[in-house]
């Protein structure tokens, strides 16, 4: 496929829906979805995806039940470990965006672990977005562009779209090219504000416990009809 996405992130939304239509605790739809995960993951770097970017704890989730905080906090842990050695024979390198520092230390130890250990893998980059927002990304980098200026270490004049991108936790992501996100809600919940700029939405019905890797595929091939225009004309672009 000559228009793959380099950079695919995605909302995995509806683990809730699904235990619900199931009949099940929300836990089961947490663990179900946590499958998924791993499929997606296998799945995209087998299609060649350089950069998958998950969003798996939003700031704002710290406001559901405790119980829940910590069955999802728990999960993370188990899922790091059961798919280290998937992720080292798969040559993907794992990182996180987002305050790592307020998560709890298991989590924390665990996500650094693995980090560290995949570090020189030279395949397809995962970042797992916990405890993320992207108004409090955006906001870390004013702050500290603005003590760098305070400080005469950057210059006012000299403050462009670059130095922002370089302030961000995702400094090293390349732009997203395509925004996938289940369960039927379409919106964007602070995720990724900076990088999705130009990025193309592909909103899906399917719960995240019920998508497959036939459903990644689909939304591949229909970016791969759409027309990125990046503010030009369609005559441009062919001429
Ligand atoms: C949304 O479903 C999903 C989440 C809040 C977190 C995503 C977490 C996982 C897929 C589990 C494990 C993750 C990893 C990276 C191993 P929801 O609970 O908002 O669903 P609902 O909207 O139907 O209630």
């Amino acid at each position: 496929m000559n228009k793959l996405p380099k950079h695919v992130a995605i909302i995995m939304d509806g683990n809730g829906r699904w235990a619900n239509l199931q009949g099940k605790s929300r836990v089961k739809g947490h663990q179900q979805g946590a499958r998924t995960v791993r499929d997606i993951v296998e799945e995209a770097k087998n299609k060649g995806i350089k950069y998958l970017t998950l969003y798996a704890f939003s700031k704002d989730n710290w406001s559901r039940p405790k119980e829940e905080v910590n069955i999802l906090m728990k999960l993370l842990v188990t899922s790091l470990k059961k798919e280290y050695n998937r992720l080292i024979n798969n040559n993907i390198r794992l990182q996180s965006i987002g305050e790592v520092n307020d998560l709890p230390t298991p989590v924390k130890d665990e996500l650094n672990y693995v980090i560290i250990k995949t570090k020189n893998n030279t395949g397809m980059v995962l970042t797992l977005a916990i405890n993320y927002g992207g108004k409090e990304e955006l906001t870390e980098a004013m702050k500290t562009i603005a003590f760098k200026v305070k400080n005469s270490i950057i210059s006012p004049e000299k403050v462009d779209q670059s130095t922002i991108n370089q302030h961000l936790y995702t400094r090293n992501l390349p732009a997203v090219d395509l925004l996938i996100r289940t369960s039927g809600e379409e919106r964007i919940s602070n995720f990724l504000l900076w990088h999705i700029a130009y990025a193309e939405l592909y909103f899906t019905d399917t719960l995240w416990p019920d998508f497959k890797k036939e459903d990644l595929h689909k939304a591949i091939v229909d970016y791969a009809k759409r027309e990125r225009r990046f503010g030009k004309t369609s005559q441009q672009l062919t001429n």
